[in-house]
């Protein structure tokens, strides 16, 4: 028997949940029966939004519904783009998200209504403005004029139309809505789980989006892929990999974008986003991030394969973002414009059968102490 204390709540299972699945050791994700292949292959984030929100794909009338609803979310009040302009130069932008999330519970005229309708409806006004929220502090930051999005256009469009301000090329918006669909839902990750606790204390929709938003910011989690770029840049050539790999495991660094709490085999969303790079490098006749990448999983993944640590989500995501121009500093922050939809997703179910979370823990501090008059300490 080990003697390992718990920790990190491996394998405890907190919650029951029809939206995702995963087998960890086969390397598969499922999003309401849907294997994400199938998924990537063949719908839109749109679609996809609507089948983590409601259980089924949407009809066509559904998706027109909806594409409608997210047209009309698609602006940012006035006191939001007001409030954006007086933060601080240098603010990370996935503070900046929790802000401009924060502010638009405050501005919500449903804010605090828990009903099964204003919770969909807030889900699909938050998922429209999230990326506006991104761009309009990136383009502000920039000194560059805030673009309106084009509402008639998708959601992976006008992430890539009002952050560049140019009509995006059909590939890049193609893989920008694969991108979107990928990491749109991932069970019960830290950021999820922060969410439903929230909620769980029956406080609203946008708090626990908020919550959300700081808990996806660590690097251990969506912050990955922006240390993944990092890792890439400091390596500089993919014949400088190798070396970078065993410094890194001569002291015991971690290397970014390897390792996952569930899957014990490779990500498959990294699959995807692996052919994705290599074909984003091609065009862009720039494959040297995805080349560094590669020659890093190469080097790498020997060494911890019988420890079973992979590739995951955030390690082709980073060289794929790259290539497309996307600034580092928002590489996280796209991966929440898209965890959203999973975030309200498990919201809405979470609130539908409610218990609140509270967990216990082992006691080790110190006993049987007496208060001790400052001046004697
Ligand atoms: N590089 C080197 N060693 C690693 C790595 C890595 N990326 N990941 C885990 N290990 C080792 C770790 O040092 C430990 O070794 P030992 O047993 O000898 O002490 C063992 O594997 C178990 O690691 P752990 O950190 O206890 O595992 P965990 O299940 O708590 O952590 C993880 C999972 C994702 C936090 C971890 O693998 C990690 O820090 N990876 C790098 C950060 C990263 O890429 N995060 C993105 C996760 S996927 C997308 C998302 O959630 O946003």
């Amino acid at each position: 028997m080990s003697d390992k204390k718990p920790s990190g709540l491996e394998d405890v299972v907190v919650a029951q949940s029809s939206i995702c699945y995963i087998d960890g050791k086969r390397g598969q994700l499922v999003y309401r029966g849907y294997d994400i292949d199938d998924l990537v292959e063949n719908a839109s984030f749109e679609e996809v939004a609507w089948l983590l929100w409601r259980g089924d794909l949407p009809t066509q009338t559904e998706l027109d519904g909806l594409q409608s609803d997210l047209a009309h979310a698609m602006t940012l009040p006035q006191h939001l783009r007001d409030l954006l302009h007086t933060l601080p130069f240098d603010a990370n932008p996935m503070r900046v998200l929790a802000i401009g999330a924060a502010a638009l519970g405050t501005l919500d005229p449903d804010a605090d209504d828990m009903s099964g309708g204003a919770n969909n409806a807030k889900a699909i006004r938050l998922t429209a403005q999230l990326p506006l929220i991104m761009n309009h502090w990136h383009r502000i930051n920039q000194d560059m004029t805030p673009i309106d999005p084009k509402v008639d256009k998708s959601l992976a469009y006008n992430l890539l139309y009002c952050m560049n301000g140019e009509e995006p090329d059909e590939y890049a918006v193609e893989t920008m809505d694969a991108a979107l669909i990928l990491h749109a839902d991932h069970e019960l990750n830290a950021s999820t789980f922060s969410a439903r606790v929230t909620a769980a204390t029956l406080s609203d929709l946008h708090s626990a989006v908020v919550s959300a938003i700081n808990t996806l910011k660590g690097p251990l989690h969506g912050g990955a892929n922006e240390a993944v770029m990092k890792m890439l840049q400091e390596i500089g050539e993919p014949d400088k990999a190798a070396e970078y790999v065993e410094n890194a495991a001569a002291n015991k660094k971690k290397i970014m974008g390897f390792g996952h709490r569930v899957y014990k085999a490779k990500d498959p969303r990294a699959v995807i986003l692996e052919g994705m790079s290599e074909e984003l490098g091609k065009r862009a006749g720039n494959t040297k991030w995805f080349e560094i990448t590669r020659e890093v999983e190469q080097a790498f993944q020997p060494k911890v394969a019988e420890k079973g640590i992979f590739p995951n989500v955030d390690f082709y995501s980073a060289s794929a973002y790259q290539v497309m121009g996307i600034p580092h500093q928002l590489f996280t922050p796209i991966f929440a414009c898209s965890r959203v939809v999973g975030w309200t997703a498990h919201l809405l179910e979470q609130y539908a059968n409610n218990r609140l979370f509270r967990p216990s823990s082992e006691y080790i501090g110190a006993t049987d102490r007496k208060y001790v008059p400052i001046g004697e300490r």
